[in-house]
């Protein structure tokens, strides 16, 4: 550690009320250093979201992910545990399952062809006769910590303080009417952003602000003046109410009465109108890059008609990211200008920003 990060971590001063506070010093948007203690602290040591529920429902289901640098497994065993895993091999840290996902009866290593059985028991090392002082029991994978919440799969790589459903609280129990687990799965998109993962957080933290000023298809359905964030301990939730849009495609799709726009520390939003849910993952790809990956479930999947709808309501998601990615590249793009540090925020709209800045310090000092 250089005597650059203390500084750079004391910089930011969390205890101010929100009428006086200052964002993150733009350093941290790009600074390596931060960034490596993002991705132990931040990645590396909170409940991570790593994918779809549905995906490891059957036993030998298995999921893979590379989360802030780290490949991980996630897979189902015969007898119906959920485990998890690094998806590194014991011998020379090959990724041991290649695929996103898939079915297996074990776990093969396709680089010497080391297997494991499906709990992370080394089972087969071909060709190791002679190798003193070596214990298969001792080369298993290491088990990592993993729980599901209605549709969604967590990881936690260090020692979780909470049970999953009470870190994710109140979410459970404020979407419990909303029917978020008779949703299906539908379809995804994917997009590669040129900045760092917390211009994309903040974006969406902003409460609203820019919706008018960016989203203007998407202004015409939300009632701004009666719009809310809600602070949670892990998490916050801004709403909305929903109005009559003049917009044929976005009044179809965003229906209901509410639109709520959840955000569980550190990455992942969850967005939420009637009948329509998806969800915005957002992966560190290094200090200036991320990956956002869109999950879309609907209330009906099959069929044309389902289908028709479906996809009118991906267009509409669509093209706010698509206004989302403009001003996020722009703004990683200031961020490094030397007359830049630091912002200060509304305080009408902006409660949800600071207190992202404040949980993420947090983590990082910790
Ligand atoms: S790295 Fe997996 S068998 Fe060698
Ligand atoms: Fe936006």
């Amino acid at each position: 550690m250089s005597d650059r990060l203390p500084e750079l971590l004391k910089a930011f001063d969390g205890s101010l009320p929100l009428s006086r506070a200052r964002t993150i010093p733009s350093a941290w948007y790009f600074d390596p250093e931060i960034y490596a203690l993002e991705c132990e602290k931040v990645f590396g040591n909170t409940w991570q979201y790593v994918g779809r529920a549905e995906l490891v429902r059957a036993p030998g289901t298995y999921l893979t992910v590379e989360l802030a640098g780290q490949p991980i497994l996630v897979v189902r065993d015969e007898q119906g545990t959920l485990r998890a895993f690094h998806n590194a091999c014991r011998h020379r840290a090959a990724q041991v399952i290649n695929e996103p996902c898939g079915h297996a009866t074990k776990l093969r290593c396709r680089y010497h062809g080391w297997t494991y059985d499906l709990a992370g028991k080394l089972r087969g090392t071909p060709e190791f006769a002679g190798v003193e002082d070596f214990d298969h029991a001792e080369h298993g994978l290491p088990p990592m910590n993993v729980e599901t919440w209605g549709p969604f799969v967590f990881v936690h790589q260090g020692t979780p303080t909470k049970k999953l459903a009470e870190y994710l609280a109140p979410f459970p129990r404020m979407t419990e009417g909303l029917g978020v687990g008779d949703l299906r799965y539908f379809d995804r998109r994917e997009y590669v952003l040129e900045c760092n993962w917390k211009v994309f957080v903040d974006n969406y933290q902003d409460g609203g602000y820019h919706v008018n000023t960016v989203h203007p298809g998407l202004a015409g359905a939300l009632d701004y003046s009666q719009y809310r964030t809600e602070l949670h301990e892990h998490n916050t939730v801004q709403i909305s109410p929903i109005k009559q849009s003049d917009d044929p495609a976005v009044a179809k799709t965003r229906a209901g009465t509410h639109a709520y726009y959840w955000w569980i520390f550190p990455n992942l939003m969850i967005n939420l109108y009637q009948g329509v849910m998806d969800t915005n993952w957002v992966m560190p790809l290094g200090t200036d890059r991320c990956r956002v990956i869109f999950d879309f479930y609907f209330t009906d999947i099959e069929g044309e008609e389902a289908k028709q709808f479906n996809d009118q309501s991906i267009a509409v998601a669509h093209q706010v990211q698509l206004e989302d990615w403009g001003v996020c590249e722009e703004v990683q793009r200031g961020l490094r200008c030397r007359s830049y540090d630091t912002g200060r925020f509304s305080v009408k709209r902006e409660a949800g920003g600071y207190y992202f800045h404040q949980l993420l310090a947090q983590t990082l000092r910790e």
